[in-house]
Order: C-alpha cells, then sequence, then structure tokens
C-alpha cells in the first residue's frame, strides 16, 4: 500500500493507472475508521482495480470548534485497517495541500441543502461539498462511494457530480450497524457505557415509526411519538426527526401521496451529550 501527502506524487501514481486503463475507486474518511469505512473499501474494491482511501478532517465542514478539536485521530490504526482491506493508496494531505494560503472558492449545491444537516449546521455542507469536488479532481476516479448514513450529502454529492459534469459514478453503500442496530461512525466512540446503551434508541424509533406509517397512521402523530420517545429515553435535544423523500429531500406529511409517503425515508439527528448522532432508515423497509 503507497501512502502520499502531496497531490504531485497522488497525480503521478493516477496517472500511471489511468494509462494501464485501469479503474479506480475512491473512499474519502476522515479518519478514525470503522467498519462502514471498510465496507466501503470493500465495495471499492469489489468493482475497480485499484481503490484510493484519502484521510483528511476537513476543517471547513465543522461548524463546532469543540467538534473538530476532539475529533477522534488514529492514523496508524487506520492504515493498518486499509492495508489489511487491500487498499492501493493512502492519500493523507496536510491542510495547506488542500487549502493552499489564499484558497477562496466553495462549491455549495442550490438545493436540498437549507433542511437536515444544513438547516442544523451552518456551512457544514458546503465545507463538504467543496472537499469532496476538490478530492474528486485531485484523485479523478471511476467511482467514488459514500456511506448512505449521510445520505444527504450522498444526494448532493451526486448533484455536484452531476452538474459540474464530473466523469464519475457517485455510489450509496447502506449503513452499516453495530449488532443493537446502532450505526457505525467515528463519533460513537466519544459515548459513555450509558450514552451508549441508550444511542441504539434512534433506529428503534425510526423502525416503530416506519411500521406505524404504513400500518397507517398520521405522520404528524408519528413523529410526535418518536420525539418523545428519543428524549424520554435520555437525549438531551432532537435537531430534526423528518420525513423526506429520498430524491430530493422534499418535506413529507400527512397531505402527500401515500405511494411518495411509502418511498419516504425516516431522517434524525439528535443529542447525547456533546455527540450529535445521526440516522436515517427507508419507510419501505
Ligand atoms: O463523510 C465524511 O466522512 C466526510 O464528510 C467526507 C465525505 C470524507 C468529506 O470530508
Amino acid at each position: 500500500m503507497r501512502i502520499v501527502k502531496s497531490k504531485q506524487d497522488l497525480r503521478a501514481l493516477v496517472s500511471g493507472w489511468k494509462a494501464d486503463k485501469q479503474e479506480i475507486g475512491v473512499v474519502m474518511t476522515m479518519g478514525a475508521l470503522h467498519e462502514g469505512h471498510l465496507a466501503l473499501a470493500g465495495a471499492a474494491k469489489a468493482d475497480n482495480d485499484r481503490v484510493i482511501v484519502t484521510i483528511f478532517i476537513n476543517p471547513k465542514q465543522f461548524d463546532n470548534k469543540a467538534d473538530l478539536e476532539t475529533y477522534p485521530v488514529d492514523t496508524d490504526a487506520d492504515l493498518q485497517k486499509l492495508e489489511d482491506a487491500g487498499v492501493d493508496l493512502v492519500y493523507l494531505p496536510q491542510v495547506n495541500e488542500i487549502y493552499p494560503k489564499g484558497y477562496s472558492t466553495t462549491v455549495a449545491v442550490g438545493t436540498m441543502q437549507d433542511c437536515l444537516c444544513g438547516a442544523t449546521r451552518p456551512g457544514h455542507m458546503d465545507g463538504v461539498t467543496t472537499v469532496v469536488s476538490k478530492l474528486l479532481i485531485q484523485t479523478s476516479p471511476d467511482r467514488a462511494y459514500f456511506g448512505q448514513k449521510d445520505f444527504q450529502q450522498y444526494l448532493l454529492i451526486q448533484r455536484v457530480a452531476g452538474d459540474l459534469d464530473l466523469d464519475v459514478d457517485v455510489i450509496g453503500v447502506p449503513t452499516v450497524r453495530e449488532d443493537d442496530n446502532l450505526a457505525l461512525s467515528s463519533r460513537n466512540r466519544r459515548l459513555s457505557e450509558e450514552q451508549r446503551n441508550i444511542a441504539p434508541t434512534l433506529y428503534k424509533v425510526e423502525s416503530a415509526i416506519a411500521d406505524l406509517i404504513r400500518q397507517g397512521e398520521a405522520v404528524d402523530h408519528v413523529l410526535e411519538w418518536g420525539r418523545k420517545i428519543i428524549l424520554d429515553s435520555g437525549f438531551e435535544r432532537i435537531d430534526y426527526l423528518e420525513i423526506r423523500s429520498e430524491e430530493d429531500l422534499e418535506l413529507i406529511s400527512d397531505v402527500t401521496d401515500r405511494d411518495d409517503l411509502l418511498s419516504g425515508r425516516i431522517f434524525v439527528a439528535a443529542w447525547l451529550g456533546n455527540t450529535r448522532l445521526i440516522d436515517n432508515y427507508p419507510i419501505s423497509r
């Protein structure tokens, strides 16, 4: 496995692979890798001749300084996991490699931005779409893999690739979960034992809401019930618990056509202490 820190070294390797007509898959991460990231690397390996994983904690997507400062870093363990997963190349740039002095361009999507994490984390989505655009240009892959846990991020990146004519397939990989169905996240490492026991409530509530909606219960009513269960379980605050279209994140309510409702997705973000957890779940599952 090669490890490169500069875009020049990255380009040199990628150009060689392209000259040999090898197909390239990329997985972008902020490190602190878990099985969810390794599932993305596995999907990339299955579809491509070469796999690149990027590790870069992107300061532009943190709306909260404390979150950036406490974001887990475990590079040695990450590199070992990627080596074991058969990754070909790890791109590990420093901040000034991505945002050199004078850097001033932002890639901002005009739709699907002002809801969910876009509404509750100002600047976060622009930070994501900016860094992902740069990393797509720098790695020049045939395919790029993103976890569906960050469903809004995945849809926005698809939009960027389409709108900017980037020649890449953006592929969404289903969320990987613990045995108790907690969605894997690097932030789970920050949970205390007590918080870790509370965390799976998000999934329990989502799956119960999906069942109730399929049985014909009213949307407003079940969402209100779900909010109460989440707060009663020990979460301090809910940023959102909503049902939205998985195509364009349009809000779904009791006036929505029933077929559209059944093809919608439940989205949740809630706080356990200083840790914000997100998840989503399709109603039709
Ligand atoms: O999902 C993430 O870890 C990040 O948002 C990403 C895609 C690596 C961009 O920094």
